[in-house]
């Protein structure tokens, strides 16, 4: 069995706790052993993150993105081993999990463009013969704790823009699925990254987790996951006034009107509940439909899921890989059977199957007639669960629609320019898709939600400078 260290200052540091990271698909299959660090090894990440990053911020921009574009290369030369262990340890089929690989790669190489990109702007004082410049410096030394569903292209869209713009990073994934930000590692160590710029440790959150976000030496803390978790980093930084950047939960409505394209619907329901095994913020978990088409949607709805294959991630057969373990499983079915216990409530699908293999498969649920006050419509599940109910009209959707805590990804599906115009504009959400699934974002653009998804800055694109920079402004008399 492989045993996996923390990789810090540029070497591989053994550590005496070790835990076995178990596949989704099959729980037979171990991938590896990984660290369960204590706190003295994030100190230690620390300090090499601290001496590293002077030297590194002061590279030339060129040398930070020719580092980027190399480790975009290497992701992307090998993207299907990188997909194939992020399929085990993960449970997303093969196909979703090269896709994200690729977006990885892509992240990497928009970075490093951004890094050359990087300017400020001049103007003139309003006192004669001074000028002033805006210049953006690096925030210094970056606390990354990232989740289990996208066990690469999150660590990437925060650790790339982190790197490209003078920082140094200390990563700390998700205790499921350390493989894949231990490969990051290797790729990064292999490309040339200088000791100490990047560094991955391997643990527990509540441990190395909350004892990174209450560091004194980190400047900042980027952090996607749980609202719960969030809430607690927001608290544990605020008193050292510490940057944070929290990416949290949703719960995504899909509006479908009656002018809408039944089939593009339906796909677009169908990617959006369940694709990922319905584990992604962005995933759709409540679905309006417009009275007058409401049951030939429900039906083909249904008709769709029950013909989606469950299994092995890794079999090129399956549709829909595991729930990412046991506890996670128990979660989304205690939730499913709070809605079961309604009256009035449908609810086809949602349940534990057996498969081949022994893995955490649960059949796709759709829930029919829960009001909005329901449990199932008001908390995250993360799980592959979709809740349809009718709306009388665009109005009555829209303010269902927003009728969360959440504010993530607001959907429409209509043929109707007025309609999509006025969702645009009405919908409380950080991102708004207009005949697309709410799940499945670019790499290239803003990405963030309001209410309580999200907190302080946006994440990607060239967004993501407003976290990883600081601005300086300079007043010059010549
Ligand atoms: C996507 O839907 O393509 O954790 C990305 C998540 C989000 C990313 C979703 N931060 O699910």
């Amino acid at each position: 069995m492989e045993r996996h260290g923390a990789y810090l200052n540029g070497v591989w540091v053994v550590a005496t706790e070790l835990v076995p990271n178990v596949n989704p698909s099959d729980v037979t299959d171990v991938i590896g052993l990984f660290a369960d660090a204590d706190q003295e090894l994030l100190d230690q990440a620390v300090v090499a993150a601290r001496s590293a990053q002077p030297g590194w911020a002061a590279q030339s921009p060129q040398v930070r993105a020719d580092l980027l574009d190399r480790v975009g290369a290497a992701i992307d030369a090998d993207a299907t081993a990188l997909g194939t262990l992020l399929a085990r340890e993960e449970g997303k089929t093969l196909p979703e999990a090269i896709g994200e690989v690729r977006r990885a790669a892509q992240i990497f190489r928009f970075h490093a463009g951004e890094a050359l990109r990087l300017v400020g702007d001049f103007q003139d004082s309003i006192r004669a013969g001074v000028s002033v410049t805006h210049v953006r410096e690096p925030v210094g030394v970056v606390g990354v704790i990232t989740p289990w569903n996208f066990p690469i292209s999150i660590p990437a869209w925060k650790c790339a823009p982190a790197l490209a713009h003078g920082n140094t990073v200390i990563l700390k994934p998700a205790e499921l699925v350390p493989a894949s930000a231990i490969a990051l590692a290797e790729i990064l160590d292999r490309a040339g990254c200088p000791p100490g710029v990047f560094n991955v440790v391997t643990g527990r959150g509540s441990n190395i987790g909350a004892h990174l976000v209450s560091h004194p030496d980190i400047d900042a803390v980027t952090f996607t996951g749980s609202e719960e978790v969030g809430v607690s980093i927001a608290a544990a930084t605020a008193g050292r006034l510490v940057r944070v950047q929290l990416e949290l939960g949703g719960k995504n409505p899909l509006v479908v009107m009656a002018d809408a394209d039944l089939d593009l619907a339906v796909d677009c329901a169908v990617d959006g509940a369940f694709m990922s095994t319905g584990q992604r913020c962005t995933a759709t978990s409540r679905i309006y439909v417009e009275e007058p088409i409401y049951q030939i949607f429900v039906d083909r709805l249904l008709a769709r899921t029950e013909s989606l294959r469950i299994g092995h991630a890794l079999d090129p057969a399956t549709q829909i890989g595991p729930v990412v373990d046991g506890r996670q499983l128990a979660h989304v079915v205690d939730r499913i059977e709070g809605a079961r216990a309604l009256t009035d409530v449908q609810v086809h699908g949602g349940r534990h199957v057996r498969a081949a293999t022994d893995g955490h498969f649960l059949t796709p649920a759709v829930v029919i007639g829960a009001g909005n006050e329901c449990e199932i419509n008001r908390s995250e599940t993360f799980g592959p669960v979709a809740s349809v109910q009718s709306v009388a009209d665009l109005d009555q959707a829209i303010k269902r629609a927003n009728d969360t805590a959440y504010g993530l990804v607001a959907g429409i599906c209509t043929s109707s320019l007025r309609a999509a115009t006025e969702f645009r504009r009405r919908a409380d959400t950080g991102i708004v898709t207009v005949n697309l699934p709410t799940a499945g974002v670019d790499p290239h653009v803003a990405f963030g939600g309001r209410k309580r998804s999200g907190f302080g800055p946006k994440e990607q694109g060239r967004y993501a400078q407003e976290f990883y920079t600081q601005v300086k402004t300079a007043y010059e008399r010549a």
